[in-house]
């Protein structure tokens, strides 16, 4: 991918466009299959104003970078929030692979919904990064662009990890953090639930 400076999330925006194409990732199968997908950021409010636990416990919820009294608090935030986009982005990179053999079209309509909801979450973590973390999230928000599964350059081990069929699938869904509680805690999860999880 062309290096580029990101100023804006539209910026951003533009190259997340840019990404799909590099990887070759067929967007018209949103329309196909899913009816439409829309990609944006979404928030809730807070169920509680102040911070619940720990040493900044019954402090007004930060609503902004410039409230957090603590550098390593900031740089902690940045780390966890430009790996985890990292991983979503990663996934669609490795998942991609099962699009044309989908064993059934209820299993494609399900990887593509995936890898939807994936990018949705990679979108998500850029825009916190573009939006609250200056330069250096920008920066970090264009590297979740930049970096390969395929080459090995995603930030966690598992996520270079190729997914050759849909047994490698279901193990890397099954062992992946988080995922195989929901499994087991909703017999009716849907295969896009579990891998979003
Ligand atoms: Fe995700």
């Amino acid at each position: 991918m062309e290096s580029k400076r990101i100023e804006t999330f539209d910026d951003w925006k533009d190259l997340f466009g840019v990404w799909q194409k590099d990887i070759q990732y067929d967007t018209k199968l949103f329309s196909k299959v899913l009816d439409g997908y829309e990609f944006t950021e979404k928030f809730a409010e807070p169920k509680q104003a102040e911070i619940e636990f720990g040493e900044f416990g019954g402090a007004r919820k930060w609503k902004d970078i410039g409230e957090i009294t603590r550098p390593e608090v900031k740089d902690l935030l940045l780390k966890l929030i430009a790996i985890q986009g990292d991983t979503e982005f990663a996934s669609v990179e490795l998942q991609r692979k099962l699009l044309g053999s989908a064993p059934t079209e209820k299993d494609l309509r399900a990887i593509v919904r995936i890898n939807a909801e994936e990018m949705r979450h990679g979108w998500q973590m850029s825009y916190l990064l573009v939006r609250y973390f200056g330069d250096e999230g920008k920066a970090e928000a264009l590297k979740l662009l930049e970096r390969r599964a395929d080459n090995k350059e995603r930030l966690l081990g598992a996520f270079n990890e190729a997914i050759e069929d849909w047994i490698d699938f279901f193990t890397f869904t099954a062992f992946t953090s988080g995922c195989s509680t929901a499994v087991r805690r909703s017999s009716t999860t849907t295969p896009s639930a579990r891998a979003t999880c």
